[in-house]
């Protein structure tokens, strides 16, 4: 018997920085019902699905969500009532009917899919990730975890967004995440040992202090990370769009203003002088011009990865694989509005031969989707921010449970 749509509900819920998101209930015609809860960027890329918000200044300075809410209870729940379970995403996108979400809201869309899709993993009796992975290789994925965090995630102390530790030679997830915990602790002690005051952590749970320079930030990671002998290695973010003003790449505290050759050279030294291994938004989300030639360059070296370069869409990472234009992309739910479109993504990278990494957003909530989406992705990487607060943790501590329950192959791509 086809398991249909019985009936949605949704209401506003605060995100980790206290803004409005949105959580959807979905309830299937055999009575599996389900929640999901959807996460939110700031340091968005302009070709994102568009989240809609209600834009009342009288309600949370017009981040309401009241419309996405009605939008699902309303308009979705009447045309979905009777829709095959296993069929939601296709009716979403075609009830929308526009190219970026932008008439019900892509955060009203992605709740109805995740919440439809954890109804029918508890109507099926299996975990979340078997039944997300439809058949794909699930595998748990290695961690790439924030240690020290800029830009728009940290009041702008620095230009680069996440300097992360990526712990590439582990043979467990738990292994892996103890050593990420004490490199966490051993950068802050290498940063208060430099005279910076450490109050608090930023939106991502990394740390944020006003440091000098972006390279300072790499310094400090290189040292934290040198008694693991190889083992874990880092990876930025650089989150380049948020720099990048009329063809030019404005980095303040290292006193320089960049064109995009001067922020391949940079990149390329950086790489040479520290153990980074992955590069995410080395350059802007419209610079297709260098791309290309980003990763003719440091491609072989490194993991070159378009965030607010391919914002999850389809079209955009097949434009990337035919002009070579990097070898990785970061997968986000919320940049595209449903999971069909997500593993079109992550299948998309795959076939070419791509890295996928499957990733958080910096406002997030409790909800651990993300850590049953990476295992069943099989594409082996997640981002998820730090180890301190507990949005984030719902993801590593799903992980950890899974790694209990479930004999899964560990081991970076
Ligand atoms: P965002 O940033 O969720 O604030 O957009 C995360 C990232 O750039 O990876
Ligand atoms: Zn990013």
């Amino acid at each position: 018997m086809t398991l249909t749509i019985h009936s949605l509900a949704a209401w506003e819920i605060l995100d980790s920085r206290g803004r409005p998101t949105i959580a959807v209930q979905s309830t299937l015609s055999d009575g599996s019902t389900a929640t999901a809860q959807v996460p939110s960027g700031a340091s968005t890329g302009v070709h994102e699905a568009l989240e809609l918000r209600d834009a009342d200044p009288q309600r949370y300075r017009g981040k309401g969500v009241r419309k996405a809410v009605s939008h699902v209870e309303g308009e979705i729940a009447a045309a979905l009532q009777g829709c095959p379970a296993e069929a939601v995403d296709e009716a979403l996108i075609a009830l929308d009917g526009t190219p970026n979400k932008s008439r019900l809201g892509a955060n009203a869309l992605l709740g109805v899919s995740c919440a439809t899709a954890r109804a029918l993993a508890q109507s099926r009796g299996i975990p979340l990730w078997q039944h997300l992975a439809a058949g794909r290789a699930a595998r748990m994925p290695v961690p790439m975890i924030n240690i020290f965090s800029g830009g728009h995630h940290a009041g702008h102390n620095i230009e680069f967004q996440d300097f992360l530790a990526l712990p590439v030679r582990f043979d467990t997830y738990s292994e892996a995440l103890a050593a990420v915990v004490d490199i966490h602790t051993k950068a802050r002690e290498l940063a208060e040992a430099r005279g910076y005051h450490l109050t608090g952590v930023a939106d991502e749970g990394g740390w944020g202090p006003a440091l000098k320079s972006n390279e300072e930030a790499l310094e400090i990671l290189t040292r934290a990370v040198e008694p693991y002998g190889g083992r874990v290695a880092i990876a930025l973010d650089v989150a380049s769009s948020h720099f990048y003003q009329d063809g030019l790449y404005h980095l303040k505290t290292e006193g320089r203003t960049l064109n995009a050759g001067g922020m391949i050279d940079l990149l390329d030294q950086w790489t040479r002088r520290y153990p980074v291994i992955s590069i995410e938004d080395g350059l802007a989300e419209d610079d297709w011009n260098h791309w290309p030639l980003l990763t003719a360059r440091l491609g072989e070296r490194a993991q070159l990865i378009g965030d607010d370069f391919f914002t999850t869409n389809p079209q955009r990472v097949r434009r990337g694989i035919a002009e070579k234009a990097a070898n990785a992309v970061l997968v986000k739910m919320n940049q595209i509005g449903t999971l069909a479109e997500t593993f079109e993504v992550i299948d998309l990278a795959r076939s070419a031969g791509w890295r996928a990494v499957i990733s958080a957003r910096s406002g997030e909530t409790e909800d651990s989707f993300l850590a049953d989406l990476a295992i069943a992705s099989g594409m082996g990487q997640i981002k998820v921010g730090s180890i301190t607060r507990s949005e984030r943790l719902a993801k590593y501590n799903r992980l950890l449970e899974i790694e209990k329950q479930h004999q899964l192959e560990y081991r970076f791509p």
